[in-house]
């Protein structure tokens, strides 16, 4: 694999460079909080349209230092900023050999309520967690092999959902109502009916991604920890056969895999699952033409929308990312094309530059289902919604299953419109942030 053809070595950026960066890019990045989003922020960042400097700053810093990968330090780190597709696909793809998913950072944030993940495990232990999830969570299947229980829950939530908000012909979604019955969906998904009502089980995973969001700042809250891993693991001991815990106990690798920190992943990670499910509404309810075309496709049948939804949520994700950082870590001293890249350097991969670079890329701040034919998950691309190589998310089919099955209930009986249409305006470039927390819709019966 080459890294950017044509261009050499590394860029040292300076001190300017480095602030300008930890403004535009670090300080919102952190502020609306990598592990829990805090709700005002993300409404801030929508009115002040903030985060489109951050794709401003690397457009700057490319053409600074000619498509270079930049090197700057920071507190006794090295940081390596990637301007170029090539320079991602190259770190991605040689994860884990030469980079470690395992960064510091990543690391001391994730230890709060999950140390055990392999998103930071490494060698033979990385190996055993990636492959217990990649069975339990049907790694490149498009249908799991329980989506059939999986489609019931969804109807049973949402259908149920719309039955008692409707007044009338008209139906007022908030986030709140759609989180709440998105919350119970993914509960049952992951640890079964039991678990459905067990709203303090999610409550305290979120303190606990909250503490995660100040990383080694924070002291930690094991007796927290302790108590929600307690709760955990006696749904996982249930096993209810028509969910992923059930799965969980017949993989043979449970015993070495560390299940309860695995699925406190799964259960974190849904979190972003429903706000790009929300939003992938948002963008649906701005273009009508695409919208009556998904419901035309539900008309004649779930399955015939289910790749336009996939873009969509696809979309959705590209636009607003919902991991906008992907962090690796140098493992040896790295021969890049004539220059070292020292061991320990934090590579960092700013996703919503490469999403949406309005210099490289026509479509960048428009909605364009058609960059994901049949909607599936591009690999060796500059899109990285779902990270690449080795570290690609295994459940990227499940969450655009789920998401695909929650708009399918949602839109086979109702039209969708926002509430606040100059939110979401397809003449004009699609905003840098999308505050999920105070979208609101209208659905009319139809
Ligand atoms: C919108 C939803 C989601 C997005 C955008 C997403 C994205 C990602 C990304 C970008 C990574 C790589 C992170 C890195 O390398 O630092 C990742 C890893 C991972 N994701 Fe997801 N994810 C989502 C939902 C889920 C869900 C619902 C699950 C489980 C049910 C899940 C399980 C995992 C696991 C286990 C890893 C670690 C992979 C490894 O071993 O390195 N993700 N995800």
């Amino acid at each position: 694999m080459a890294i950017s053809e044509g261009k050499r070595g590394l860029a040292h950026g300076s001190v300017t460079d480095l602030l300008a960066l930890v403004t535009d890019m670090a300080l919102p990045t952190l502020s609306k909080g990598v592990l829990r989003r805090r709700p005002r922020v993300v409404g801030l960042l929508e009115n002040t349209g903030t985060e489109a400097r951050g794709i401003r700053r690397l457009q700057a810093l490319r053409q600074k230092y000619a498509g270079q990968a930049v090197l700057l330090s920071a507190f006794g780190r090295k940081h390596l900023i990637l301007t170029d597709p090539a320079q991602v696909q190259y770190v991605l793809q040689q994860t884990p050999a030469l980079f470690q998913s395992s960064s510091d950072e990543k690391t001391s944030a994730l230890a709060h309520f999950e140390p055990g993940v392999s998103l930071v495990s490494d060698g033979t232990e990385r190996q055993t967690r990636r492959n217990f999830n990649a069975e339990v969570l049907d790694e490149g299947c498009p249908m799991h092999s329980l989506s059939g229980p999986f489609r019931q829950v969804v109807r049973h939530e949402f259908g149920g959902l719309l039955s008692a908000l409707q007044r009338g012909d008209d139906t007022h979604l908030s986030w709140e109502h759609f989180e709440a019955a998105w919350n119970r969906v993914i509960r049952c998904i992951l640890l079964g009916t039991p678990a459905r009502d067990d709203d303090a089980l999610t409550a305290m995973l979120n303190k606990l991604r909250e503490t995660g969001n100040w990383a080694f700042l924070h002291p930690g809250r094991k007796r927290l920890r302790r108590k929600f891993h307690d709760a955990l693991q006696t749904h996982l001991d249930h096993a209810d056969p028509s969910s992923l815990a059930g799965l969980a106990a017949q993989s043979p690798a449970q015993s070495k895999a560390r299940p309860s920190d695995q699925f406190t992943h799964y259960m974190f990670a849904f979190d972003p699952g429903g706000m790009a499910t929300f939003r992938a509404l948002a963008l649906l309810a701005a273009h009508p033409e695409t919208l009556q075309v998904v419901r035309a496709r539900l008309a004649s049948g779930e399955d015939h929308a289910d790749p336009l939804l996939r873009a969509t949520l696809l979309e959705s994700l590209r636009l607003w990312s919902t991991t906008p950082v992907i962090l690796r870590q140098a493992r040896i001293d790295i021969d890049w094309r004539g220059d070292t890249l020292p061991a320990k350097t934090q590579v960092v991969i700013y996703a919503p530059f490469f999403h949406r670079d309005d210099e490289t890329l026509t479509e960048a701040h428009s909605f364009a289902p058609g960059l994901w034919p049949e909607g599936r998950v591009l690999r060796d691309t500059r899109f990285v919604p779902f990270s690449d190589g080795d570290g690609i998310c295994p459940a990227r089919d499940l969450v655009l299953m789920t998401g695909a099955m929650v708009l399918a209930e949602l839109l086979g009986t109702h039209t969708a419109a926002l509430q606040d249409p100059k939110r979401l305006d397809a003449s004009r470039p699609l905003p840098p942030t999308l505050d999920n927390y105070t979208l609101a819709f209208h659905l009319t019966a139809a």
